[in-house]
């Protein structure tokens, strides 16, 4: 249908308006009309929503209105508007809770408020990052823009930027809470593209959408529109809730024979989409007819057989991005369909990455508590430190790579500062500098500034200082690790407390100290850091929950086993991309090939490493290599596989790996590698007890926890001992540790080894894991692939489980293994397994039972073989069974 990217846009200009039909539940919303006179809420007529003026969340600007003739084109909350002639960031503070997903709306109309018919161009800010740049170019059009957002913080900031290009302004915010689990991605936001009611003609908001979500109509030659009225009431609704009055239209083809398409040119084709996709049938079928529908993306298969029911909402959609020079979406009748396809609303989103994380939040309450202690007249709006075009002034900050930015250097000097040194500045915990000279700051120097660690200058000059200076700081600066001035404060010192000497130290101190090298070698920090930043500023994160550059405000704070946690930062490497040819000898070897890129064989001194190249054009293969690296560089255990260094040169990215000499588990358990050993039931055992261990690591030394997501035989690898480590942390998950249990999040990972709980409810958990591996556990024991390729693609669950039933063991394992195993032993593997892929996820053991039972079955089998030898295999004991009653096929 060649939807141009304003689209969505120009449809809202001719937005019909809604007609009352019940007040609806608002209480998920933010309304606010910017430019409003301060006080006044109200509400507009045709939508019945309140809005509340812009006055609470921002303190500069001016109010404006748009031209009178303008105004019964539209809605009231647009009639005012705020701009911003003064200043060059101007921001809202809007309250919200963090880790909510909320439709953010801005709109622009600017109406010739000013007179001058100047169309003006300028940038929005979203928190620490530009989403878009305004630009305005029709005065009588308004421009909206939607962002689905996860806040990280307790805040959002909006934020408009003169970028000389005429006097920013803004119109409207809205933000609506919508439902954590619809709209998921994998990493990023989504900004919305379009979002049509297909086959109508008007548009629709609130309160026909209770998410508040604009619809636009669309009605093209190449379709036939249909319409047949459905009541709300009687509409089976899904969570993503598309309005009964956008389901009641649709279209099919024009040419009953021919499929219907829906194709759009992405502007630039790396630009990544998710699609959802809204049926219903509205026709009443006649029991001769059916109606069903293949769909087809870039002539690849998408979706088969989709028959739409009546009166009830499918949503189907992608669960990764898709992306294109040409996104085509065939709908095509299938053999037996009596019906040409339909579809009813279509939503399209582009992925939108926020690279830039916010400011540490402990820095940001510091600084506007200091701010509004002293009255700090600046222009101190939005982030701190963010975007580093518009750093606030007087401060200084180090951008760690994939970390929160901190602040270093805070200089009020001159600023008109009176009464104490307030004990808010302690809280910038990461301050080096601290210039609060040329003031009126009096009262005595506090004690407290010298449990600033990291601080080496602190400049009190020309004040109105008293007192004594603390002994403690005295102490560091005799010790060179702090420079210290305190000259022309007339008091200090001279109230009988302190000593005639302690004084001229303290003066000489402060002569001697102000020299430049430990300015030097703090600059040097700075710029080196900086340096760091700008070769991976485009690492990107999803917000400031995961970090891993400051072990100590981190939240995932692993237990380190054994190995000194310094030591391993440092030997973590960022190579560039010679280093990277030079490492691989030009890419000579490869030694294996993957979804996300190719895996070579290098040698960093001698040292064998395994180098994976990203693929540039796997979608997520930048998504995952941040999600490793991030991982990698935090989480170290035996058996989990180790980060060497990488490589983030544009498209070139590369993790670099210890080598395992030995391949993967499933090469050995299929006998594909040329090169196979066969493993005894001991060494079936060690590597389970291994891949268990680090799994264990992930859940339980891990705070917070990690899932793994992608727990699979391909994924464990084995080193030249045949020691096993699992790999693969590109699907990985942090969960959130403010007490909710599950993540959820997009269907992830490997068929055959996905918790069936998961597929159903979306919700991830740690039993995910658990249940991957009670998969695994029954590769090793039965060497079966995992489904099998015959015509009923039988799960190896239920493969074993029929096989449990009947109590027959032998034919379960391996029969390689030719019953050279201890029958107690393998029968506890088995029921350790059994348990794992219970459908129920609380059936399922923790992985540290896993573990343990697992050394167990180990123990019996090396008692076996320690003392016994292999003849005593027939002296069986008694085997108790308490297999798990759940232990049944899987629904699916
Ligand atoms: C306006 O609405 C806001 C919330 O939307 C509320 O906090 C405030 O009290 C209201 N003000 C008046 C004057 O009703
Ligand atoms: C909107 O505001 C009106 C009057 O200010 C009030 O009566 C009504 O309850 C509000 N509606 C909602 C949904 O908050
Ligand atoms: C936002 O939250 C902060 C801290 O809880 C509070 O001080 C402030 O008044 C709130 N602002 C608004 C506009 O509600
Ligand atoms: C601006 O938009 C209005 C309403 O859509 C339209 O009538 C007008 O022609 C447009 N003006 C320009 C200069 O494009
Ligand atoms: C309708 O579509 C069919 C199949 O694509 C094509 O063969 C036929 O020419 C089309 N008819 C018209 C009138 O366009
Ligand atoms: C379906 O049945 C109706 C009568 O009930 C008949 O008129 C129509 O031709 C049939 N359609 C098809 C496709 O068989
Ligand atoms: C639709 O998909 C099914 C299942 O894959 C396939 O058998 C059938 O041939 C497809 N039909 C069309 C028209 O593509
Ligand atoms: C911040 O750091 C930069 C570079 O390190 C330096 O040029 C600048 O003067 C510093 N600004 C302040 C306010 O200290
Ligand atoms: C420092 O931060 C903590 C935690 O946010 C807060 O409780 C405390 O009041 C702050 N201290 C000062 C002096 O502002």
């Amino acid at each position: 249908m060649g939807m141009s990217r304003s689209f969505l846009v120009t449809f809202l200009g001719c937005l019909v308006l809604a007609v009352l039909i019940q007040a609806q539940d608002q209480s998920g919303f933010i309304s606010i009309a910017c430019g409003a006179p301060a006080g006044v809420n109200f509400t507009v007529p045709n939508t019945g929503l309140n809005y509340t003026s812009d006055a609470n969340f921002i303190n500069t600007g001016v109010s404006r209105t748009i031209v009178p003739e303008l105004r019964d084109q539209f809605l009231q909350n647009v009639w005012n508007l705020r701009s911003f002639p003064e200043g060059q960031r101007n921001c809202y503070k809007i309250n919200i809770t963090r880790g909510s997903k909320y439709l953010i709306r801005a709109s622009f109309l600017y109406g010739n408020y000013d007179g001058l018919n100047m169309l003006p161009k300028f940038d929005l800010l979203l928190g620490a990052n530009r989403w878009l740049t305004v630009n305005i170019n029709n005065a009588s059009v308004s421009l909206d823009f939607e962002i689905i957002y996860v806040p990280s913080l307790d805040y959002v900031h909006i934020c408009m930027v003169d970028t000389g290009h005429g006097t920013p302004f803004i119109s409207a915010i809205e933000l609506r809470t919508l439902r954590i689990d619809i709209y998921e991605t994998r990493f990023g936001s989504l900004e919305t593209d379009f979002r049509v009611d297909l086959g109508s003609n008007r548009g629709y908001r609130y309160n026909y959408d209770v998410y508040d979500r604009y619809w636009s109509g669309a009605d093209l030659d190449t379709w036939r529109p249909l319409n047949f009225p459905i009541d709300a009431d009687s509409l089976v609704q899904n969570d993503y809730k598309p309005p009964a009055v956008v389901m009641s239209t649709a279209i099919t083809p024009a040419n009953v024979s021919a499929p219907l398409v829906i194709s759009w040119k992405p502007d630039d084709p790396k630009d990544s989409f998710y699609v959802y996709l809204h049926f219903t049938e509205i026709q009443v079928l006649a029991k001769n007819q059916t109606r069903e529908f293949n769909i087809t993306l870039n002539g690849n298969p998408w979706t088969e057989n989709i028959s739409p029911r009546y009166h009830s909402v499918n949503t189907i959609y992608s669960t990764s991005g898709i992306s294109g020079e040409k996104i085509n979406f065939s709908f095509v009748m299938t053999e037996t369909s009596t019906l040409p396809p339909i579809i009813n609303a279509i939503e399209i989103y582009r992925v939108k990455e926020f690279p830039q994380p916010d400011t540490y939040q402990g820095d940001v309450d510091a600084i506007t508590t200091i701010k509004s202690v002293y009255g700090v007249t600046r222009d101190w709006q939005g982030d701190p430190c963010s975007p580093k075009d518009y750093l606030w002034e007087g401060l200084n900050c180090t951008y760690p790579v994939v970390d929160s930015p901190r602040i270093i250097t805070l200089n009020l000097s001159s600023s008109g500062l009176s009464g104490k040194i307030d004990p808010s500045i302690l809280n910038l915990t990461m301050l080096e500098k601290l210039d609060l000279s040329n003031n009126s700051l009096d009262g005595e120097v506090p004690d407290f500034l010298s449990q600033l660690q990291h601080l080496k200058i602190l400049n009190l000059e020309n004040n109105n200082l008293s007192g004594s200076i603390p002994s403690t700081l005295v102490e560091k600066s005799k010790e060179g690790s702090l420079s210290l001035s305190v000259g022309q404060n007339p008091h200090l010192c001279e109230s009988g407390q302190c000593n005639e000497k302690e004084k001229e130290k303290g003066e000489e101190e402060d002569k001697k100290n102000i020299v430049t090298p430990v300015v030097a070698s703090a600059g040097g920090v700075v710029i080196l850091l900086l340096a760091v930043a700008a070769i991976l500023r485009t690492l990107k994160r999803r917000n400031s929950k995961a970090s891993m550059v400051e072990k100590d405000q981190s939240p995932i704070s692993p237990q380190y086993t054994g190995q000194d946690d310094s030591l391993l930062q440092s030997k973590k490497q960022i190579y560039s991309y010679s280093d990277v040819l030079n490492i691989t000898n030009n890419f000579n070897t490869i030694v294996g090939k993957g979804g996300s890129g190719t895996v070579y064989l290098g040698y960093i001194d001698d040292t064998p490493v395994a180098v994976k190249m990203l693929s540039p054009s796997s979608v997520h293969g930048y998504q995952q290599f941040q999600a490793e690296v991030k991982l990698l560089m935090r989480v170290h255990h035996k058996n989990l596989i180790s980060l060497v260094g990488y490589c983030n040169e544009g498209d070139n990215k590369a993790l670099i790996y210890e080598y395992m000499n030995n391949g993967n588990l499933q090469e050995h358990i299929t006998g594909k590698r040329s090169k196979t050993k066969f493993f005894t039931w001991e060494d079936r055992l060690r590597i389970a007890v291994d891949a268990a261990s680090g799994l264990e690591y992930l859940q339980n030394g891990c705070k917070p926890p990690i899932i793994h997501r992608d727990v699979k035989s391909t994924n464990i690898l084995l080193n030249e001992h045949f020691q096993a480590k699992l790999s693969d942390f590109g699907l990985s998950k942090i969960i959130p540790t403010d007490g909710s249990t599950h993540v959820s999040t997009v269907i992830a990972g490997t068929p055959g080894y996905l918790d069936p709980e998961y597929y159903i409810t979306n919700r991830l958990t740690e039993k995910s894991d658990v249940y991957s591996f009670g998969v695994v556990l029954l590769e090793i024991i039965t060497s079966k692939p995992v489904i099998t390729k015959n015509q009923e693609k039988t799960h190896i669950s239920q493969w074993v489980s029929s096989l449990v039933a009947k109590g027959d063991i032998k034919s379960i394992v391996d029969s390689r293994l030719e019953g050279d195993f201890d029958n107690n032993s393998v029968w506890k593997a088995v029921e350790i397994a059994a348990a794992c892929v219970s459908p129920n996820p609380n059936r399922r053991p923790i992985i540290s039972v896993i573990v343990t039972e697992l050394k167990e079955s180990l123990a019996m089998e090396l008692a076996r073989t320690k003392y016994g030898g292999p003849d005593s295999r027939d002296s069986v004991k008694p085997v108790t069974m308490n297999l798990n009653t759940e232990f049944s096929p899987q629904a699916r």
